[in-house]
């Protein structure tokens, strides 16, 4: 088969690779429809998230049909057809009985592999799921395929992030971030009831998509982000600061702007060795934080009805479909933001 894979700093290459099959009796065998690609993937584009294996199959976003499955699964059969979280899960242990499915003790990134182990990614034609009876998840027939590639991982990573903030109705909320994640936690945080949200980018086509999500966009290189968050709080700062950008300066950023007493939930992958904050810093501002990857698996049906409030506005995400063959454009075009890009997904 062909997938896209990683050669190096901002080298992906669609190639040939060994076709998967099924190992153990508990994995399933997938053909991928559309695989998306995610901000995540651009951390190791541009070496911030190093040991990747050169040579690994990218991407861990995907809706197919099951093709294959091995003698132990009993939820799914060939023919069905499926989404991913992009962490496998195993159901059973402590983590994910008790919802961080995230981080099940045997649980594997797709599209990781360091050292000669892991997990090929599914910018693929096909791809092997292990665990698959507790990892996929049957979709739906009114949900059609680029609504459930969100299901299995910018939907609920949004939310997970909105749903750690301890908003509510009367909230002043800060998103920092409208990338496709970003977007997905405004949702959110209207669907918890939020009022106001202010949303935080540097790209007006994103902008325009927080404000149809409705969030007051603040435009960080235009608008006084900080003045405007310390206006209208009485000078306090924002109650809610929702992070889904990954980089120091936001994670700064979203410091400034949260008030004495409030929260800091951040979803963006941190690579880097220290916080953007002191511990004298937090201490000063009696700060709630909240870091980490989402266990999206646990979270399906809050996602699911997201989607279902949300349906226009999220179909409009998907700015770009390319075929598989033509990833590494859809690589440089999320990257670089052209041509209106949010959202890439790629057909084998
Ligand atoms: N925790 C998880 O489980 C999980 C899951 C999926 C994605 N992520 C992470 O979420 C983050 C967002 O993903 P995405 O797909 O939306 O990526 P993206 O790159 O499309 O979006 C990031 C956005 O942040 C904006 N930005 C950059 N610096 C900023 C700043 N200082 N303040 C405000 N906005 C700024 C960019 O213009 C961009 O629009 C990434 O770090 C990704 O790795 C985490
Ligand atoms: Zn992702
Ligand atoms: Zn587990």
């Amino acid at each position: 088969m062909n997938g896209l894979v990683f050669r190096g700093i901002r080298d992906i290459r669609y190639e040939p690779v060994p076709d998967p099959r099924i190992e153990a009796p508990d994995d399933a065998l997938v053909r991928v429809r559309l695989a998306g690609i995610c901000g995540s993937d651009m951390h190791v584009y541009h070496g911030r998230e190093q040991g990747l294996d050169v040579g690994t199959v990218m991407g861990h976003e995907m809706v197919g049909d099951i093709v294959a499955v091995g003698s132990a699964i009993q939820r799914f059969r060939p023919g069905q057809r499926v989404g991913s979280p992009f962490t496998t899960n195993c159901g059973g242990c402590f983590y994910c009985r008790t919802g961080l499915t995230a981080r099940c003790e045997c649980g594997q990134l797709f599209g990781w592999r360091q050292n000669g182990k892991g997990l090929h990614g599914m910018q693929a034609e096909f791809v092997r799921v292990p665990k698959a009876d507790s990892t996929l998840f049957a979709i739906p027939e009114d949900v059609d395929d680029r609504e459930a590639l969100l299901l299995g991982d910018v939907l609920p990573t949004g939310y997970y992030c909105a749903a750690r903030a301890d908003i509510d109705s009367q909230s002043v909320c800060v998103v920092l971030g409208c990338g496709p994640v970003g977007l997905m936690a405004v949702a959110a945080a209207r669907y918890l009831g939020c009022q106001t949200i202010f949303a935080v980018d540097s790209v007006p086509d994103r902008l325009s998509m927080a404000a149809q999500f409705g969030a007051l966009p603040l435009d960080l290189h235009k608008d006084e982000v900080a003045a405007s968050i310390m206006r209208h709080t009485d000078g306090r700062g924002a109650d809610a600061v929702l992070e889904a950008v990954g980089s120091p300066q936001a994670m700064r950023l979203a410091y400034e702007l949260v008030r004495p007493g409030g929260v800091i939930s951040t979803v963006g992958v941190h690579t880097e060795s220290g916080f953007a904050f002191s511990p004298a810093e937090a201490y000063d501002k009696n700060l709630t934080f909240r870091i980490g990857r989402c266990p999206a698996r646990a979270l399906l049906a809050e996602a699911m009805q997201i989607l279902r409030a949300f349906r226009e506005p999220i179909r409009a995400n998907f700015t770009h479909e390319l075929s598989l063959s033509q990833g590494a454009e859809g690589y440089r075009l999320f990257d670089e933001k052209r041509e209106g890009c949010l959202k890439v997904v790629l057909r084998p």
